[in-house]
């Protein structure tokens, strides 16, 4: 048994089942196709290795045969692997990602040219239908240049999917590896959000009490980053507002807040089918003290009450919102209450209730509410929590 099997399928089983024929191109970023071949793995899919003749002179085959398991293809015979793997047949891989793209590659397969094995397989996936990524990386002259900008907008229209590129030193730099899996789980999922606009807010907040000092809350916004993922590997346009600090990861657009003000000035233009607000947002408005306190000085903070963000987002749209209800040190029945409360107050259709005590870094138990009186009680891993929080707004939509 060759190792990659031993790690095939250990961080989920989303991919498993799935074959990715990797087309990799000679750029520099070939180096990270050992990592992102294994990473696909443990996600569960097969990868199938295809080369150009310049990445073998990036990254030795020996390579890519270690991380995939498979000899990659390189030169085209009479085996017709374009056709096999990417054609018109009875069992295609259900991918072509192209990772990274060169603007050579790029520019040819725009143009319907197919002199690679990796351009000859991109013009049979186009033909049959199967999804394609591309993931650019070049200088960024040559991203510049106004004939790729174009090629890359043609083959756009023509339904292939692009990845980053992220602008750093001056390069069109590979996206994340962990952006490229986002968008493959994306592309191979049933896409059953397609069209739905969903806003997720998550994180703290930050309440200014002088120029330098704030009062904020313990949140990491994780769960909301969680939900986000997932409304985007099921096809939906996802919308992130997080506070400070939350790490959103660059495939999903984020726009930043930092106090409840700043929310609520957002929370003016919310337009969204769905929006969830995991956010931990404080209940109360400092008065600011201008420039620093002085440490020598005693003070007493005046705290106001701050306006509910749920209800601002509910007087504004007709949005199915998603409630969340964190407490701690009160029973389970005296929570279940408090989050009916919270979901009629605000016309809430789903309220998420949990006590901080049963929450860790990566797991949770919840209690969740619908309108209707459903009510389940489940203990998951945040991201399971995600899954199954979207099948309940997929049952309700
Ligand atoms: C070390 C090295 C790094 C390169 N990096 C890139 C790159 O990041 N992006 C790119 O478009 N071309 C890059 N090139 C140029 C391509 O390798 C060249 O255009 C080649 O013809 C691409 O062939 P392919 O698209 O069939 O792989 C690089 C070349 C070398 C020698």
């Amino acid at each position: 048994m060759h190792p990659i099997n031993e790690i095939r399928g250990s961080k989920s089983k989303t991919l498993s089942g799935k074959r990715i024929v990797l087309g990799i191109t000679g750029s520099i970023a070939a180096v990270e196709c050992v990592k992102l071949a294994r990473e696909l793995a443990r996600h569960g899919a097969e990868v199938i290795p295809v080369m150009s003749r310049a990445a073998t002179k990036i990254i030795h085959p020996d390579s890519i045969h270690f991380a995939t398991g498979l000899e990659p293809i390189i030169e085209l015979d009479g085996a017709v692997k374009h056709v096999e793997l990417c054609g018109d047949t009875s069992n295609p891989a259900d991918l072509l990602l192209i990772a990274p793209a060169t603007a050579n590659t790029i520019s040819k397969i725009s143009h319907g040219i197919d002199d690679t094995s990796i351009t000859t397989m991109a013009s049979c996936a186009m033909g049959s239908g199967m999804p394609i990524i591309m993931v650019p990386a070049m200088h960024n002259s040559m991203y510049t240049h106004g004939i790729i900008t174009e090629n890359i907008e043609r083959l756009k229209k023509a339904g292939v999917t692009f990845v980053g590129p992220k602008m750093e030193e001056k390069k069109a730099k590979m996206a994340t590896l962990d952006d490229v899996i986002h968008q493959v789980i994306r592309s191979l999922s049933d896409m059953s959000f397609e069209g739905k606009n969903v806003l997720v807010i998550t994180g703290p907040t930050s309440e200014p009490l002088d120029d330098v000092r704030v009062l904020t809350n313990k949140a990491t916004g994780r769960t909301g980053v969680h939900l986000a993922l997932e409304a985007f590997y099921r096809g939906a346009n996802v919308n992130v507002w997080a506070g400070e600090g939350v790490k959103v990861p660059d495939i999903l657009p984020v726009k930043r807040f930092g106090s409840v003000g700043d929310l609520e000035e957002l929370a003016q233009n919310a337009d969204a089918h769905v929006i969830l607000v995991p956010a931990a947002i404080s209940d109360f408005l400092v008065e600011k003290r201008d420039g620093k306190v002085s440490s020598s000085e005693e003070d007493t903070i005046k705290l106001r009450r701050a306006p509910k963000i749920l209800g601002v987002l509910r007087s504004k749209t007709d949005a199915l919102i998603v409630g969340f209800k964190a407490e701690t040190g009160i029973s389970l029945e005296e929570l279940e209450s408090r989050a009916i409360k919270r979901m009629k107050e605000h016309g809430l259709s789903i309220i998420i209730a949990n006590l901080l005590e049963d929450v860790s870094e990566e797991d949770t138990k919840a209690l969740i509410l619908r309108k209707d009186g459903k009510k389940d009680i489940i203990q998951v891993k945040k991201s399971e929590l995600a899954t199954m929080v979207f099948d309940i707004i997929g049952e309700s939509k």
